[in-house]
């Protein structure tokens, strides 16, 4: 293999030039987009501009360019001859290009078509098969430490076979869906992918520079995710507030599969979770509505208030006995945690917030500006991956004793 700082290397100066392209590219492709009938309009803004969607089929098409053009780097030039150990890498590197490049396909089609649910959940799972079918034939780890203080009842490690193949699964829906879910401000889907990868390459560089046995895996995952950062950079700038791009449903599931990839195939996937903290929240926040035990309107993103121009918490009605036992439960847990707003008229008309995370911090912190919502959000992501390093450095030592 060529040396692992020279291929790092040669991988960042393609990354910069894939970021100068997505930056020239996205404001020269915005009217071919609009043309084509690719906009959605910004529902947060008192004119309802007309923005061009899905541009991350922009910055993924780069994205994979850049890649395809990084795949003979760490072969051709090797030094050494070609072994089994570059042919397991470059089958890995080949498997994460199909996944990510699936997820693409994928998402656009959502973009164009507005895909059902059902389809959401299964395609990801389907395009996750390559990857998971690689780490069968190449690495087949499925064992899991266990923390110390079970292993007088448990032993120190339990093999949990193909229920570790179901979980990295269902990291892949999980990962791709989690993020489209916390959406609908400007800057918000692509800030928050950011900030993962961010957390992802600090993860990668210190665990190099400590483990030599693993530094391949994490060197493999930073060839994947500086070109994606790069290219998400070039994206943001343009989906910030005032957004002039939205990123679509393609770059939620390009980002989600780029970050399950790496997890998988850099064997860091329980790792990889604890980047996606505010996600998890969100996610287990919005049950009830995801799974219709509380009706959820087509888009749960904040009200605008014309007047103020500020954001609102965006609201729902039902009337709580028309509500299955499921729904009750919930509806029921979350007003005693006090997590959600509920008034209820005298007909018996139940008015409460939608049940997302960009909501709760309205109902929490009152209307804010997009930006400044946006701002906090983010704020939200990178605290939790301060936790995040937290618990897998000083608390994972301590109950694991490595
Ligand atoms: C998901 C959410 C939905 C949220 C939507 C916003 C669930 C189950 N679905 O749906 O609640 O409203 O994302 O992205 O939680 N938009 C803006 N400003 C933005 C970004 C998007 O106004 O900064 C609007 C635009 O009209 C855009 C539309 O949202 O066209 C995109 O929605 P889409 O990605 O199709 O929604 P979903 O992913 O299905
Ligand atoms: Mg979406």
């Amino acid at each position: 293999m060529l040396n692992l700082s020279y291929s790092l290397l040669i991988n960042c100066a393609i990354s910069v030039c894939a970021f100068f392209l997505t930056k020239r590219l996205i404001p020269s492709l915005r009217d071919m987009f609009i043309a084509a009938n690719l906009f959605g309009n910004d529902l947060c803004k008192s004119d309802k501009p007309k923005i061009p969607e899905a541009m991350g089929v922009v910055t993924g098409c780069v994205f994979l360019i850049a890649l395809f053009l990084f795949i003979p780097v760490p072969f051709v030039f090797s030094e050494k001859q070609i072994n089994e150990f570059s042919h397991n890498q470059l089958v890995e590197l080949i498997s994460a290009l199909l996944s990510i490049c699936c997820m693409i396909l994928l998402g656009f089609a959502d973009d164009v078509l507005n895909l059902r649910w059902r389809h959401k959940l299964l395609l990801p799972t389907i395009a996750s098969l390559p990857l998971l079918m690689v780490y069968y034939v190449n690495f087949n780890r499925t064992t899991i430490i266990l923390p110390i203080f079970v292993r007088n009842i448990l032993g120190s490690s339990i093999d949990i076979g193909i229920l570790y193949y179901f979980y990295m699964g269902m990291l892949a829906v999980f990962c791709t869906n989690a993020i489209n879910i916390l959406a609908g401000i400007n800057g918000l889907e692509a800030g928050q992918s950011l900030i993962i990868a961010a957390s992802i390459i600090v993860f990668n560089i210190i665990e190099m520079t400590q483990d030599s046995n693993t530094r391949m895996e994490h060197a493999f995952s930073l060839h994947i995710i500086v070109p994606y950062f790069a290219t998400s950079v070039a994206l943001w700038m343009y989906n910030k507030y005032p957004a002039r791009v939205f990123v679509g449903d393609t770059f939620c599931y390009l980002s989600g599969m780029t970050f399950a990839v790496v997890g998988i195939l850099g064997h860091f996937s329980k790792t990889l979770l604890l980047f996606f903290i505010p996600q998890i929240i969100n996610f287990l926040y919005s049950v009830p509505q995801l799974f219709h035990f509380v009706p959820c309107p087509r888009h749960r993103m904040p009200k605008y208030n014309a007047t103020t121009n500020q954001l609102e918490a965006s609201k729902t009605q039902f009337r709580y006995s028309d509500l299955n036992i499921l729904g009750r439960l919930c509806v029921t847990i979350f007003r005693w945690l006090r997590i959600i707003d509920w008034q209820e008229d005298a007909d018996g008309v139940v008015t409460t917030n939608n049940f997302t995370l960009i909501n709760f911090l309205l109902i929490v912190l009152g209307p804010q500006h997009e930006q400044r919502l946006t701002n906090y959000l983010l704020f939200v992501q990178v605290f939790c991956t301060l936790v995040a390093f937290v618990i897998r450095y000083p608390l994972a030592k301590y109950f694991y004793e490595y």
